[in-house]
């Protein structure tokens, strides 16, 4: 019997939905992803190309997100334009970003603002990019200069995007660029991740109020049969996907993997929240489909119980990822063991089918619901994405949008999900699942 009740959110709760801008801005030529996608043998579907256009639209992408009732929205600043050779930076786009940032806070929206997003410029990449033993330097001039130049207007501001899929992707399973599958070569670039976010962090901090943290992927691991090795292959997934991350935030140590321990100077503890991007769980082993996954070399960290049977393996999603509401509920738990303030700062569904995405969403704040009713100090949810876009090897097939964008004309075209989810963040609550028709 369906009842009025609804789940109401703290106040001030954060109500947003994320871009970036290599998937909407357009023509980010001068970046590595641009190279990518063009590099003969690309594993790439699609080449970015004119991206959503939003390098010219976004004043209209803005209106759209705050006309529909959100309070904030998430999306990055292009390092790529902004130092488009070594030490050169460009007036013009920070100007440019002045007006991005500035016509969403008019607006009335909270800007949370990521300085890298997966995309590096051309020359960083030249250079050796991540496993570079400069990389971190080089963020750290990158860094300083966009705090400089847009600090006043900084609210939130979230260093590397991500960082795990940028070592694990990018150098352990060579999927996105640079497509290396080395396991020390991955390990270098977590730990050069780091000393650049706590340095970038530091920098920020120095030229703006703004609040920082870094936003990590966490899916939620489980072992993809009972045996004792699907177990351990799980366990080894996990620890170089979620706990290097959630740890090193905690102790500033890199640790646990089959390289000596490494200290990051100034990390531990000092960041201001952390980001969740939490999509779905992912059976891990020898039994699991699809590969990759399950390829990794298996090592023992510890155990933990997982009910392999409660995914939802029935219902996936346009990239194949299944859905697993409560896995929300897990990975928040796990990452509070960092000790910080939480955003979710990505979450969401690739479907062709709206009414599919509000039932998603919903079932997922269900989940947010429960982990701040037991406590869990959750500030924030940016919807992935406000916009169709380009996702990355995949092209414009999956669409995440609570918009769409026709392909030829650029148009914006509402889904219904826009004015639900814009509803939701007015009413700062949700109406339960059960509720739903
Ligand atoms: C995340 C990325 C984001 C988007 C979603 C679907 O890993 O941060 O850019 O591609 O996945």
């Amino acid at each position: 019997m369906p009842t009025e009740r609804s789940l109401p959110f703290p106040e001030g709760f954060l109500w947003g939905s994320a871009v970036s801008a290599h998937q909407t801005e357009g023509a980010n030529d001068n970046s590595d992803w641009w190279e990518h996608e063009s590099a003969p043998g690309t594993n790439a579907n699609a080449a970015s190309g004119i991206a959503c256009d939003s390098l010219h639209r976004f004043a209209e992408d803005w209106k759209l997100a705050a006309g529909s009732g959100q309070n904030a929205v998430r999306f990055s600043i292009e390092w790529a334009r902004i130092e488009p050779a070594p030490g050169e930076f460009s007036i013009e786009a920070f100007d440019h970003y002045r007006e991005v940032i500035g016509t969403a806070r008019d607006l009335g929206l909270t800007t949370s603002v990521t300085l890298h997003h997966f995309t590096n410029p051309r020359w960083f990449a030249a250079r050796g990019g991540w496993s570079s033993s400069e990389s971190a330097e080089a963020f750290s001039r990158y860094a300083p200069a966009a705090g400089d130049a847009l600090g006043d207007l900084l609210q939130i501001v979230n260093t590397i995007n991500e960082p795990s899929v940028v070592a694990i992707v990018g150098h352990l399973m060579g999927y996105f660029p640079p497509r290396i599958t080395e396991v020390e070569t991955t390990h270098t670039v977590t730990v050069n991740l780091l000393r650049a976010h706590a340095a970038a962090r530091d920098q920020i901090r120095a030229t703006s109020g703004a609040t920082v943290g870094l936003p990590l992927s966490v899916s939620d691991f489980v072992p993809a049969d009972g045996s004792a090795e699907a177990r351990r292959a799980r366990d080894y997934m996990h620890h170089w996907w979620v706990s290097v991350w959630v740890d090193a935030l905690r102790t500033g140590r890199v640790s646990g993997l089959e390289v000596p321990e490494e200290t990051i100077g100034g990390l531990a503890g000092g960041d201001d929240f952390v980001g969740i991007q939490y999509y779905s769980c992912f059976p891990v082993g020898a039994g699991a489909e699809g590969g990759a996954n399950a390829r990794l070399p298996a090592s023992a960290t510890q155990m933990r119980d997982v009910p392999v049977s409660a995914y939802r393996s029935d219902r996936r999603t346009q990239v194949g990822w299944t859905w697993y509401p409560e896995g929300l509920g897990n990975v928040i738990d796990e990452v509070s063991a960092a000790g910080l303030p939480i955003q979710v700062t990505e979450n969401g569904i690739a479907t062709a089918d709206d009414a599919e995405r509000i039932e998603f969403t919903t079932l997922h704040l269900e989940q947010l619901h429960a982990a701040i009713a037991r406590g869990r100090d959750v500030r924030g949810y940016f919807h992935w994405s406000l916009l169709d876009n380009f996702e990355w090897n995949e092209g414009y097939r999956p669409t995440f949008g609570l918009v769409a964008v026709d392909r030829a004309t650029m148009e914006r075209v509402p889904k219904p999900s826009l004015a639900w989810y814009g509803a939701v963040a007015r009413a700062n609550a949700v109406r339960r699942s059960a509720d739903v028709p």
